[in-house]
């Protein structure tokens, strides 16, 4: 009893410390990598110095117009806006190693932007140019040195490797040949499993075709949801999840062999309980929680840590009322701690556990919010809806650690123990007042 309360203690406080951010006694491969990044983003920036200088007065008077047609907001928990598009952006990803977000838009590129400057003034971004079409879609790869995107023309996925230059700074490179083009109707989705093994498209008319990652299909699954409205991998790379008209959202398993070779797609568990349809799903980063959000006017969250070969079902954890329509969208902090939910271009976040309505944000883009994700410490929830991306600080996430120590400091046995959560607690209410007081742009 005692070991597992210390247990517990000792994970709790691991996610608190990565959540706070503190600083203590960085490594020095954390240093250099720091110093790394740091070039790979300057030199783009010194990139557009000499010769640009016309380019750049071009780009100030061009920033002077859009200002004028710009949707306004301001809120206490944004951190920054990002905006460098000059089309509407239509998917955020961040890469597994947490150092990157990548966003692409209707303006023929993908931005990569340094998730380290959130909070600073400037937010540099390196520039991938998509010829002779724009991608809608974009996921990086489990390594966080390639991503694939979906084709707004070609209708079919092109993979980009990133590539170091001599001077350090990053480029990109599409590969050769685009994959041969499977779908019929409008696609949902794309992603690559995190163990590398596969890559997942769906499109509306029901079909999710499983990829290997030079473009061969290893197969197709029709869902049987008489339309889908979302597809996507879990975080752990073993299911393939879809939702749509009926209210059920269905979970298969991809298999391989112990050689790595491709088995078959397995149907796995089913989340059964809204009475309509299921406009969206997410997972939490161990892929032990899912939420989901229907038209029957709830978000429900479900524990999906079960061994459904024993025939274990997933079960319903918390049912909540919200407000949503067609093309909602729903992310869970990677703790599980947080749901965030999207109806047109309003925001509602709520404590996960409690079910409590935590924060409202209104209009925050001037179109329906196209995408929405936590990073993966889960300090910042970010979301696009026009030419700028919104980074909000995640304080339902602070507040619901703090909540959980203060539970725990209740139920301390020994004063160590006890004398150690105050300081934690006291920590962790100092991080949350100073993001909350921090500069708003
Ligand atoms: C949700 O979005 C729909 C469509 O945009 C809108 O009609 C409705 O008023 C919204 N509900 C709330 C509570 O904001
Ligand atoms: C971009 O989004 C805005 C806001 O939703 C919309 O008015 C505009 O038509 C969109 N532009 C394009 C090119 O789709
Ligand atoms: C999930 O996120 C938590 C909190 O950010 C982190 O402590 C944990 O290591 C993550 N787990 C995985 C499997 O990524």
């Amino acid at each position: 009893m005692e070991l597992a309360a210390l247990v517990a203690l000792t994970l709790l406080l691991g996610a608190l410390v990565i959540l706070v951010a503190v600083a203590v006694g960085r490594r020095k491969e954390e240093i250099r990598e720091e110093i790394e990044q740091a070039a790979e983003f300057a030199a783009e920036g010194s990139g557009a110095k000499g010769p640009a200088s016309k380019k750049q007065k071009q780009d100030k008077q061009r920033s002077r117009k859009d200002k004028a047609a710009q949707h306004t907001f301001s809120h206490t928990l944004l951190a920054a806006s990002l905006k460098s598009h000059s089309g509407n952006v239509t998917c955020l990803d961040f890469s597994s190693n947490g150092k990157y977000l990548a966003s692409c838009a209707d303006d023929r590129t993908v931005r990569i932007w340094s998730t380290k400057d959130f909070l600073d003034r400037e937010h540099k971004c390196l520039r991938a140019n998509v010829e002779l079409d724009h991608a809608t879609l974009v996921r990086f790869s489990p390594d966080s040195r390639a991503f694939i995107t979906w084709l707004a023309n070609g209708d079919t996925i092109r993979i980009f490797k990133m590539m170091k230059k001599e001077d350090g700074t990053l480029s990109f490179k599409a590969a050769p040949e685009d994959f041969p083009q499977k779908h019929k109707a409008t696609i949902l989705n794309i992603g690559i499993a995190e163990t590398g093994k596969f890559i997942m498209s769906a499109s509306t008319d029901t079909s999710i075709h499983i990829w290997d990652l030079k473009g061969e299909v290893l197969a197709s699954i029709n869902t049987n949801q008489i339309t889908n409205s979302y597809a996507a991998i879990s975080p752990c790379g073993r299911f393939v999840a879809s939702c749509g008209f009926t209210p059920d959202v269905k979970v298969w398993e991809v298999c391989f062999g112990k050689g790595g070779e491709f088995k078959e797609v397995a149907r796995a568990f089913d989340l059964k309980g809204h009475s309509a349809g299921v406009h969206a799903f997410a997972f939490s980063n161990n892929s032990h929680r899912m939420v989901t959000v229907s038209k029957d006017g709830t978000w429900k969250l479900w524990n999906t840590d079960v061994e459904y070969k024993k025939q274990q079902d997933p079960y319903l954890l918390k049912t909540v009322p919200c407000a949503s329509s067609e093309g909602s969208l729903v992310a869970l902090s990677p703790d599980g701690r947080v749901v965030a939910i999207s109806n047109g271009s309003n925001i509602a976040m709520y404590n996960a556990a409690s079910g409590e309505l935590e924060e409202e944000l209104h209009s925050v883009h001037s179109g329906e919010i196209t995408d929405l994700r936590f990073d993966i410490n889960g300090r910042f929830l970010v979301c696009s809806g026009d030419k700028a991306i919104r980074v909000f600080h995640n304080a339902p996430g602070y507040r619901a650690s703090i909540r959980d120590m203060q539970d725990m400091l209740k139920k301390a046995q020994n004063e160590a123990m006890k004398q150690r959560l105050q300081q934690q607690i006291k920590d962790a209410q100092s991080a949350l007042d100073t993001v909350l007081a921090g500069p708003v742009d």
